[in-house]
């Protein structure tokens, strides 16, 4: 049995449209964007492509105990790294608002035995970190297994998926699907880090493996949504089935594969109406809100900005406002928009009234006259009397 953890060194290609984003709206508006992702003083922002904001840091005196991470600029660009015993897992992003880490966990590629016992996760702190049994599955590409996972010291829930190997289909399959055939998926078995795995030789009905018979999976933890988008799942089973996923690494010829998984994380893990009374509470800026983060029977909390600020809630003046007026595609102004602290007014420019949040919704004091009189001749024809003046509350998820 031959077991390895690779990485790829892809970096996501969202954040690198984000930041194309962010250049086209600076090129366009004389206002400097704030960097809404702050580290602390004097450390770094970014490595590579991903950001780093506190609580997470590289580097002494940049982090919070608990979120330390390593940027290993031997790659080019630099890769992020969470350091963990004897392994680590690539992050490719780091959001703030949700609380959760993308990372990268590896492949595990298992040869040439018909049974294998093992332990794999990420072996993360338990007070911190969770990896997520909502946002999260087991792949597990290759024919003729039975696959079980279960929490360590829980033995109450497995959960099982197999695979068959049919006559015509290929061991590992290739479509993008996972149902069974060349290819099982498999939910986690709860909240945890760490999982027990078991495969077994295993042979269903018109399976062309035989019981006892070695068989090769290749294993990967994968965010749902991220297997489901941009063709990720075929491009991930097509490298596997080529082979291209050796104990070397992926080949560059694999083209943009990688996997990502995603991990929740607290900034503490008591409750906010506990945390809010201590001297380590985390909501440090103004303009942030403490948010409980439960999951089952524990919380734990997080910060968030309040509504109208981004930036990062665990620094002092990490909040800042959002200048909406900047981007009338996300906060509709059609009028004169003029940006407030935590806010923004939308007016119909001088001479004219009505709905500045509707495209020709402000019409000239003139038009407006005429349809008034209009509206002797037809019905339809409703214009209000007292043009209204909107104040409009942002709305952020
Ligand atoms: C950076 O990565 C290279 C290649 O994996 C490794 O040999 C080296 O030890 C790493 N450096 C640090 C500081 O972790
Ligand atoms: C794997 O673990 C299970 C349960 O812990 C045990 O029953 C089985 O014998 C183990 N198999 C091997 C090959 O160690
Ligand atoms: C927060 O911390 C508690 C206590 O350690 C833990 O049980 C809970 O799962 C954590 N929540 C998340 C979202 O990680
Ligand atoms: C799990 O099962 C073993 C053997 O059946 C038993 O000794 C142990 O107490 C069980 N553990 C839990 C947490 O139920
Ligand atoms: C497993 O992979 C090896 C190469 O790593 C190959 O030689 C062998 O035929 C494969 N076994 C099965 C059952 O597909
Ligand atoms: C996904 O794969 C199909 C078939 O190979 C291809 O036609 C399509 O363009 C791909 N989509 C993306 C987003 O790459
Ligand atoms: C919270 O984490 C600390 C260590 O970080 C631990 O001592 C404590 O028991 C945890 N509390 C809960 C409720 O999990």
């Amino acid at each position: 049995m031959t077991l390895c953890f690779i990485h790829q060194n892809h970096m996501m290609r969202v954040l690198a449209i984000a930041a194309l984003h962010l250049l086209q709206l600076q090129s366009i508006t004389p206002v400097l964007l704030a960097d809404t992702n702050l580290p602390l003083p004097g450390c770094i922002s970014k490595c590579g492509e991903v950001r780093v904001p506190f609580p997470f840091g590289v580097g002494a005196g940049c982090y919070r105990e608990g979120f330390k991470l390593t940027c290993n600029e031997t790659y080019n660009p630099p890769k992020l790294f969470l350091e963990l015993d004897n392994t680590r897992a690539e992050v490719l992003d780091i959001s703030l608002h949700h609380g959760k880490l993308y990372v990268d966990n590896g492949i595990v590629k298992l040869t040439g035995s018909n049974r294998y016992n093992m332990t794999w996760g990420i072996p993360l702190d338990e007070s911190i970190f969770t990896v997520s049994p909502f946002w999260n599955n087991f792949v597990i590409m290759g024919c003729g297994f039975e696959f079980l996972v279960s929490l360590p010291h829980v033995n109450d829930t497995v959960v099982r998926c197999t695979s068959s190997c049919l006559r015509g289909r290929p061991a590992v399959a290739t479509d993008g699907l996972c149902s069974g055939v060349g290819c099982c998926e498999a939910s986690m078995p709860g909240a945890g880090n760490m999982y027990s795995i078991e495969l077994a030789s295993y042979t269903a009905r018109n399976d062309l493996a035989m019981r006892g018979q070695p068989f090769n999976a290749t294993l990967v933890m994968v965010e749902n949504e991220w297997w489901d988008t941009d063709n990720h799942s075929m491009l991930l089973q097509k490298a596997v089935s080529d082979g291209l996923v050796t104990s070397w690494g992926i080949s560059s010829s694999a083209g943009p594969v990688q996997t990502m998984a995603v991990v929740k994380w607290n900034f503490s893990n008591s409750s906010c109406a506990d945390a809010q009374s201590s001297s380590d509470f985390g909501c440090r800026s103004s303009n942030s809100y403490c948010h409980d983060h439960w999951t089952g029977k524990s919380s734990g909390y997080i910060c968030r900005c309040s509504n109208g600020y981004e930036g990062n809630p665990y620094i002092p003046n990490g909040c800042q406002d959002i200048d909406e007026c900047t981007d009338p595609d996300k906060y509709q102004c059609f009028g004169h928009c003029i940006n407030t602290d935590g806010s923004y007014n939308c007016i119909c420019p001088r001479g004219t009234s009505g709905n500045p949040q509707k495209q020709h919704g402000c019409i000239k004091a003139a038009e407006k006259f005429s349809g008034t009189l209009l509206m002797n001749f037809g019905p339809f024809n409703h214009l209000p009397a007292v043009a209204p003046r909107f104040q409009t509350r942002k709305q952020r998820s």
